[in-house]
């Protein structure tokens, strides 16, 4: 292992902003991992992110977790946001949470057309898009028609809602990744022509409307965390936007919907993220819109998230140096959080020696 030279300190300072305070730099980054059974996360899961908040973690994101439609998530395993049961079971996650003194956000998602017919929990549901596309161009179904539009915005209010009446802190939005919210704003997966596509602005409509809607539910205090990336599951090479111009002119309409907070979801967070400028995504983003922005990516790793494959730890230098410069606010940090929930505590106590490497076998307990 590489060893850290500089003062941890950056990454232990409080955290305020408007409508959330932290006690440090560091958020777990949303990690989906399917030990739901029946869609309804239990106690072990409960005691899964008690373990990281115990440990220090400011923030905890929640593994992507279905909105109340047929089609929201692909799995018998992953957790839905609605019904009795596994609200019920996310309710027991925030008090685990909670008790430990941590915060924690649930990660609302639909996957849009990345789901195949025949997938549970409703083996019947087919899956919805802007244009019926797959990420690969293929013609799936039909477009998405403006009443189910409709119901889509209103099943993320809904889930907003229950967030808030369950004790959450924060809700985050997935827009990222290729996922329902991402196919509307990717071009390649979005042709529609009426309000809902077109140029970047309309292509970002659909979130407008979820961010607008989930505001009314959840009030002016409320964070509402928004996460988006330009890479698709598909295509690490995809891009939303060239140019900070254009950057600019898809991140306005969120900032002015209501987004408190940006994720900006990169795979190796020191990479610049266009030329002429060191400035990654996040950096971009909070400079753009003047809100904070948690960055992400292979931090404390040498392997970027690709493959899920195993890697060594390496040094937090660079990651010390950007978040004490303000190029962004918090750090998220996936990988080497499966593996270790006591990453956080062990790097505020120094002991670097200890931290343990992401080996991939990590991905099917849940520790
Ligand atoms: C097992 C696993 C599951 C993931 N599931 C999600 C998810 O549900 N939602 C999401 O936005 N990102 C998800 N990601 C991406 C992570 O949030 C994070 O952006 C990525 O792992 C890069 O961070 P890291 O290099 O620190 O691991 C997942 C990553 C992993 C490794």
């Amino acid at each position: 292992m590489t060893q850290t030279n500089k003062s941890t300190e950056p990454l232990f300072r409080d955290f305020e902003s408007e409508k959330l305070n932290l006690p440090n730099r560091t958020v777990m980054a949303p990690m989906t991992r399917g030990f739901s059974p029946d869609n309804v996360p239990g106690e072990d899961v409960a005691a899964y992110y008690r373990r990281r908040a115990e440990n220090g973690v400011g923030l905890i994101v929640t593994e992507g977790t279905g909105i109340n439609h047929p089609a929201s998530v692909s799995g018998a395993s992953i957790p839905l946001f609605h019904g009795e049961e596994p609200l019920k079971g996310w309710a027991d996650v925030v008090n685990e949470v909670h008790e430990a003194g941590g915060k924690i956000a649930p990660q609302l998602w639909h996957v849009g057309m990345t789901r195949k017919k025949g997938d549970m929990p409703n083996e019947d549901a087919h899956p919805v898009g802007p244009s019926g596309l797959s990420l690969d161009g293929e013609q799936v179904n039909e477009p998405l028609t403006e009443k189910e539009i409709e119901e889509l915005v209103q099943a993320y209010a809904q889930a907003a809602a229950d967030a808030k009446r369950l004790g959450f802190d924060a809700i985050e939005i997935h827009g990222a990744h290729g996922y329902l919210i991402d196919q509307f704003f990717w071009e390649q997966t979005n042709k529609r022509t009426d309000r809902y596509g077109g140029d970047v602005v309309g292509r970002t409509q659909f979130a407008v409307e979820i961010v607008e809607a989930c505001r009314r539910e959840v009030g002016p205090d409320f964070p509402i965390i928004f996460r988006f990336s330009q890479w698709k599951m598909n295509d690490f090479q995809a891009k939303l936007a060239t140019t900070p111009d254009e950057l600019e002119r898809f991140l306005k309409p969120l900032v002015k919907a209501g987004v408190d907070i940006f994720h900006c979801s990169t795979r190796r967070f020191w990479e610049a993220e266009f030329e002429g400028a060191d400035l990654n995504l996040a950096g971009w983003t909070k400079k753009l819109t003047g809100k904070p922005v948690i960055s992400v990516g292979s931090v404390g790793l040498n392997g970027e998230f690709t493959s899920f494959s195993s890697t060594e730890a390496t040094s937090l230098d660079g990651l010390i140096e950007r978040l004490d410069q303000g190029e962004f606010d918090l750090i998220a940090v996936g990988r080497s959080l499966l593996q270790d929930p006591e990453w956080v505590r062990k790097v505020e106590e120094g002991q670097e020696n200890d931290l343990l490497p992401f080996d991939k076998a990590a991905l099917s307990k849940l520790y």
